[in-house]
């Protein structure tokens, strides 16, 4: 049988992910996008941080002063004891949101993000962090947060209620990752028995299928938690008005962008909805979402909130992408949408070689060509939504993180392997996570004993049998791979990806 605290399952931790919405550097792209004045950040905060890699990235990424609490012990332990490897500024409590809510001695935030939390807390736990916004992130100061979104995820609704009506599924067993895989099992066999059910929902039977097999950790903190509260919009849009937010714009930026996601019918249907909440609600509908990650900004009383022409100067991107090329369209609601070649090409010319530039020299290369700002704007937005562009933090911060990531990274790469299978490190010029593959991880793994000649490696039985299983492109394939292989590979990947990563500091 499960336990619980505060209504959140509390004997099964959960998964180790990245999340890079968390970073405020993603945000200030998306703010950028909307045109819309972004912070100093100086303090922030994430409320049920998990095992906090998020938040143990993004500290040691940046110089910026990271809280956080989570309710598990298990958790905050993990998350506290990454933090002691790089020495970043965390001050991480395994406190109840209403316990961490309630201290005196935080700082005024200019950053609140919470991931993966929001639809599985009580409403009162919710009423609480509205009440924390209001009273502790500072006007102008930015919000994220992810939930469960209507319309699309009632069909997670459905499995929640189908799965609890079996708790005995979970209670006969005696681990409880067990239980709730036989949770799930009941269910499928259950409407089996039952085809009129089916019929009438094909898309809870769709995501049934897809959710067997998936991990146990997952499907106890997404369906079997007290609380499971999908919301529209618009409810969340009411509830974050009481501390004054205003929204900003989704984390993927390329679902700002109408034209891409919405029919021409669509869009006209929305042309003169004056609302901006009711505008959003009915673009859920028409893309029947499941899921939001949205940046709120807290009002601040200035009527021009606007980026100004110095922050477009100082504000740098680069290119974050390994062999980057240029996107000929992306894939949306509305199917393939070609992306302009001509405006694309500039774009990837005037950021090639990893050079940092300031959107405001981008602006002015994309100008020559004729490409006006809003087009070069949106273009860079599309090509993060794409993972081929990022943000980046000043030199000086970037030099003064540097310790803390390679810290971190190494920490990772040479004895966390549970989190170093999720072949992320931590660059202190983005300020997040950098997405390597399997084969390139172990490479640094072991340049960090042998140095970066792999000529001169010396390879153990265990690294050529682990080097074996690599992944090439997005297929997991496993190759048996010689040790002449595996050499030329790496010198490969630290020869022609040399740019990339002295640009972004990874090691
Ligand atoms: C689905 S997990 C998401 C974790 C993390 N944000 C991530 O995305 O990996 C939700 C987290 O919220 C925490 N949590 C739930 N209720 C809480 C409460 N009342 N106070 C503090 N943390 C809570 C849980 O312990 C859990 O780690």
């Amino acid at each position: 049988m499960l336990s619980y605290k505060d209504g959140y399952v509390s004997d099964i931790t959960y998964t180790k992910g990245y999340y890079e919405a968390l970073n405020p550097l993603k945000a200030k792209l998306v703010f950028l996008q909307q045109d819309q004045m972004f912070p100093e950040i100086e303090n922030a905060c994430e409320l049920g941080f998990g095992q906090g890699i998020s938040v143990n990235f993004h500290a040691a990424g940046s110089q910026t002063n990271w809280y956080g609490t989570d309710l598990l012990e298990a958790h905050a332990d993990y998350a506290r004891n990454l933090g002691a490897e790089s020495n970043a500024s965390l001050k991480l409590f395994d406190e109840s949101i209403e316990a961490f809510c309630a201290r005196e001695d935080l700082p005024d935030f200019d950053f609140i993000g919470l991931h993966g939390v929001w639809s599985w807390i009580s409403s009162q736990n919710r009423g609480l962090i509205v009440r924390f916004l209001q009273k502790r992130l500072r006007p102008g100061g930015v919000l994220y947060v992810s939930y469960n979104a209507l319309p699309g995820s009632r069909r997670k609704t459905e499995i929640r209620d189908l799965v609890t009506l079996f708790p005995d599924g979970v209670k006969n067993e005696t681990s409880p990752t067990k239980g709730v895989l036989r949770a799930f099992e009941r269910v499928s066999k259950f409407l089996d028995l039952s085809p009129r059910y089916q019929k009438s929902n094909p898309a809870v039977i769709e995501l049934l299928k897809n959710l067997e097999g998936g991990s146990a950790r997952y499907l106890a903190h997404e369906f079997l938690n007290e609380n499971h509260d999908a919301m529209s919009f618009r409810e969340m849009a009411g509830l974050l008005t009481e501390a004054n937010m205003k929204f900003v714009g989704e984390a993927n930026c390329n679902r700002n962008i109408n034209s891409l996601n919405l029919t021409k019918d669509q869009r006209f249907a929305l042309k003169d909805v004056d609302d901006p909440v009711l505008r959003e609600t009915m673009a859920d509908y028409m893309l029947n979402t499941e899921f939001r990650r949205d940046y709120w900004v807290k009002d601040n009383g200035l009527s021009e909130n606007t980026f100004c022409s110095d922050e477009i100067e100082q504000t740098r991107v680069m290119m974050t992408a390994q062999k980057p090329k240029r996107p000929s369209h992306i894939r949306t609601n509305v199917g393939r949408v070609q992306l302009k070649a001509e405006i694309y090409s500039r774009l990837l010319e005037a950021l090639d070689g990893y050079q940092m530039k300031s959107v405001a020299d981008v602006q002015r290369a994309l100008m020559m060509a004729g490409i006006s700002i809003g087009r070069t704007r949106q273009a860079l937005a599309v090509l993060s939504g794409l993972n081929l562009v990022s943000l980046v933090q000043s030199d000086a911060e970037a030099v003064a993180s540097h310790t803390q990531t390679q810290k971190l990274n190494r920490h990772i790469l040479m004895k966390d392997a549970s989190l170093a299978e999720r072949n992320i490190l931590v660059s202190p010029v983005s300020g997040g996570g950098i997405q390597l593959t399997h084969l390139q991880m172990r490479f640094f793994e072991i340049a960090m004993d042998q140095g970066y000649d792999p000529d001169r490696w010396t390879l153990t039985e265990t690294q050529r049998q682990d080097l074996v299983r690599t992944n090439l492109g997005k297929v997991r394939v496993t190759q048996r791979l010689t040790q002449d292989q595996i050499v030329n590979r790496a010198k490969t990947f630290f020869g022609d990806q040399k740019g990339f990563l002295s640009a972004l500091k990874l090691v």
